[in-house]
């Protein structure tokens, strides 16, 4: 007998446990361990190995704009004034941003980069600092560390989380560390009570490198708001996009204007500041256009309804995995988490409840079924580049031979390196879709990992 989809979920149903969130027909029947041959044969085989695949139908697009967008970007343009020195809506997304997330002070920037520049910049972070970084994360957080000549000390990783492990914080401080850095990784926060301990007590400066997290919570406050500063991209495939763009956030008022003064070729916060004789810092052009700023504002209209619509589908598919599908571990959350941003959404894929299959192989055969799960980060700690920092002159004339013969002993990250392997995500845009379409991403890992030693082998 041959089930269609609908017939399948009403049969399995009947005899199904429901889960906590009120789940979704098949999450509950895969929760109540439908009967192998049933599921066989409805879920069919797999795309890989010339069947159907589970789905067709493209996942929900990003990003989102209408008319709302098309108003915001005429509105600067008509004005003529497209600078923030001329123009007043980059001062508007920054009274606004800070409203939204509680920070007393917001100073808009040209990318999520500029913003930890600017940050670092601010804190006068150069030569012969040390700079603490967790490894799983995207390389511009190692980028402003190496910039300013400064040493980037890694910290391992917490693989269950995917953030970095707290409890190893405080081997890494040296007399020499000037700030940390810690990722909020894919939109859930790391573990600030630890971090912020063990950084007050050494005196260290905490950038929370937010760029990935706008609107995630760390007992009920922003993250972003919880250090010294924190810093936000707006790049396009972030959970708030105006193509480029970013912001610091800091509850710190002269950290505030510092940071000012650096994103503005240095010159301080008055009018006529052109002045040379405004000039208060170091500093760059790393300004955010007023076109970027009305974008900003109008994608914001929608942000807090789509975070809602992520965090909904994200509980509810991690719920569904960790019924169904022993081997694709969701990230967990530290219990300071109040609320989850969902930039990816993360999970350790267990190769041994995939009869060996390699990561490679999976990711090939769960993408032939139309759900795009992709691999997550590589080694930081080990890639070619960032071990040439050894060999880069000005570190070789600014550190003495005994920092620099023993960085990469101080660098392993086992932790990390069995994280980078087992890491899988895919984007926060496929979490604006139905409790449908997670049904239909859990789906398609049953039916591999019910074919999995057959596609091992093809
Ligand atoms: C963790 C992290 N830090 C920093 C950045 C840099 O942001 P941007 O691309 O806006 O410069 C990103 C952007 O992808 C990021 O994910």
């Amino acid at each position: 007998m041959k089930l269609n989809r609908r017939e399948f979920l009403g049969r399995t149903s009947v005899t199904g446990v429901a889960l906590a969130c009120g789940g979704s027909k098949l999450a509950t029947a895969l929760a109540a361990q439908t009967p192998p041959n049933l599921a066989a044969r409805s879920l069919g085989r797999p795309a890989l190995l010339g069947g159907q695949p589970v789905r067709t139908r493209p996942f929900p697009g990003w990003p989102v704009f209408d008319a709302t967008e098309e108003r915001a970007l005429l509105e600067v343009l008509r004005t003529g004034k497209w600078f923030r020195g001329y123009g007043e809506m980059v001062d508007r997304f920054e009274r606004a941003y800070a409203e939204l997330t509680g920070a007393k002070y917001c100073v808009a920037t040209a990318s999520g980069t500029a913003a930890l520049t600017t940050s670092l910049g601010a804190l006068d972070i150069g030569p012969g600092d040390e700079v603490i970084l967790p490894p799983f994360t995207f390389i511009a957080t190692y980028n402003v560390v190496v910039l300013n000549y400064a040493l980037p000390v890694f910290v391992d990783m917490d693989v269950k989380t995917f953030q970095l492990d707290a409890n190893k914080l405080d081997a890494a401080i040296t007399p020499r560390t000037r700030a940390i850095l810690p990722v909020h990784l894919g939109g859930a926060p790391a573990d600030m009570d630890k971090i912020m301990e063990i950084a007050n007590r050494h005196k260290v400066p905490v950038i929370e490198d937010a760029c990935q997290s706008h609107l995630a919570e760390w007992r009920g406050k922003k993250v972003g708001t919880l250090g010294l500063a924190g810093c936000f991209s707006f790049q396009a495939s972030k959970n708030l996009n105006s193509g480029e763009g970013g912001a610091i956030l800091t509850n710190d008022e002269a950290f505030a204007e510092q940071c000012y003064s650096f994103h503005n070729q240095g010159r301080i916060r008055k009018p006529g500041a052109w002045k040379p004789e405004y000039s208060a810092s170091r500093g760059s052009n790393l300004r955010l256009t007023e076109f970027q700023a009305g974008l900003l504002m109008a994608q914001m209209t929608r942000l807090e309804a789509q975070a809602r619509t992520r965090a909904d589908n994200g509980r509810y598919l991690t719920r569904a995995l960790r019924a169904a599908v022993p081997g694709v571990v969701p990230a967990e959350e530290h219990e300071g988490c109040t609320f989850n941003a969902y930039h990816l959404y993360m999970a350790r894929y267990l190769k041994e409840h995939f009869a060996g299959m390699d990561k490679a192989k999976f990711l090939k055969a769960i993408d032939a079924e139309g759900i795009p799960f992709r691999s997550g980060y590589s080694p930081m700690n080990r890639d070619a580049h960032v071990r040439a920092l050894l060999k880069n002159r000005h570190y070789r004339r600014i550190y003495p031979p005994e920092v620099l013969d023993t960085w990469e002993e101080r660098n392993q990250c086992p932790q990390n390196d069995l994280l980078c392997s087992q890491a899988i995500w895919f984007s926060q845009n496929i979490l604006l879709g139905t409790h449908e379409d997670m049904d239909q991403i859990v789906e398609a890992l049953v039916k591999i990992q019910k074919h999995a030693a057959e596609l091992a082998k093809a």
